[in-house]
């Protein structure tokens, strides 16, 4: 059986930090984002196929590097096909059955289960479904009892809202899909393919899961992910390797050597490899890139900073986004689209 990974986005609403690497290969407690994914896949599953395009040198090389007991296969997109049309440009490899999965997701899905209610509802796709508070921010699903999607609604009022769950980015999906997208071109499959299957087939269901889910498009969700994993894991702070702190942490997470001064304080922060930190730092619900120099005394909130940038001594920045270099040629200007619908 096959997964297809789409790991080919710009993560635009993750720049500065996607100027420099793949979405999908962003640390979550030091461990890139889409290895979670992969551990997560069932034991059928024996060919993964990474949908790819921007950086996929990045991901090729942290793949092959790393045995995940599965075949690997990078499948790199001409340009950006769009969710739709990156499943299409990995049709050659579809042997029956398959997943689909955005590389963007950390999740308590289980997809054995998965499988079973697509096989028990004799399903043309199955697609995972996560309740939300704020319908009015999403596409939810308008859905029958028994799990049979008619239709999503686009951000409705609550008072309007069909229900409250809405795509959490994993589908499962019989090869019949692959022939209602069209070849080489740019195809969403939420906006464009799934709409048709329901009305062809009347055949396209919902999944619920329980535990927990997050769509790490942001900076904030990818802050709340790894307060989210500590917490279950019961821990203050995590590290890597040969690190040396002179500070305090509290849910934070540092990468591989990384040296914080005396009398620094990081709070909800995220700081990756290569990093030194002044003394009297101070560091709330920031981001921190690769190679960065944070001088003494800086008080930074609410920002994030790119690889290899200088924060000077005795700076506040509250809310800001740090990049003094060039933008990589051809990085989109604003988001593209974003499918899970916020
Ligand atoms: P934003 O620019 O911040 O919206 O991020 P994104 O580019 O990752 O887009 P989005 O979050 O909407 O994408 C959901 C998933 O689909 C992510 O895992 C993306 O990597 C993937 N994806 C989006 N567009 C493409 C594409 O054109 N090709 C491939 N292969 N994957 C894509």
């Amino acid at each position: 059986m096959e997964a297809i990974i789409l790991a080919g986005g710009f993560g635009t609403r993750l720049r500065p930090l996607t100027y420099t690497r793949a979405k999908a290969l962003l640390p979550i407690l030091n461990k890139p984002m889409v290895f979670y994914l992969i551990s997560m896949l069932p034991k059928e599953v024996d060919k993964v196929i990474l949908a790819v395009n921007y950086r996929k040198d990045q991901i090729e090389k942290h793949l092959k590097n790393n045995d995940f007991g599965k075949e690997i296969i990078v499948n790199d997109e001409p340009e950006p096909l769009g969710t739709g049309g990156a499943v299409k440009f990995a049709e050659k490899h579809i042997t029956g059955p398959f997943f689909v999965l955005n590389a963007d997701i950390i999740c308590s899905l289980n997809l054995d289960d998965m499988i079973d209610f697509h096989e028990k509802k004799n399903a043309v796709s199955t697609i995972s479904l996560w309740p939300v508070k704020n319908v009015s921010e999403f596409g939810v699903v308008d859905m029958k009892d028994d799990g049979n999607v008619i239709g999503f609604v686009e951000k409705p009022k609550p008072e309007d809202a069909p229900s409250n769950l809405i795509n959490a980015g994993a589908y499962f999906l019989e090869p019949e899909v692959l022939d209602y997208i069209e070849t080489g071109r740019l195809v969403s499959m939420e906006k464009e393919i799934f709409p048709q299957i329901i009305n062809d087939t009347r055949k396209f269901f919902g999944f619920e899961f329980k535990g927990y889910w997050t769509d790490v498009g942001r900076i904030q969700s990818y802050i709340d992910v790894h307060k989210f994993l500590l917490k279950n894991q019961q821990l203050e702070y995590s590290k890597g390797n040969t690190c040396e702190i002179n500070g305090k942490l509290s849910e934070s997470c540092i990468g591989n050597n990384v040296f914080i001064g005396e009398n620094s304080n990081l709070e909800s922060t995220i700081v990756f490899d290569n990093v030194k930190i002044g003394k009297r730092a101070v560091l709330n619900n920031c981001v921190i890139g690769e190679n960065c120099k944070i001088n003494d005394c800086s008080r930074l909130t609410n920002t994030v900073v790119g690889d290899n940038e200088i924060i000077v001594e005795n700076i506040v920045l509250d809310n800001k986004m740090v990049w003094n270099q060039p933008v990589p040629h051809g990085y989109p200007k604003k988001q593209i689209g974003n499918v899970i619908g916020e």
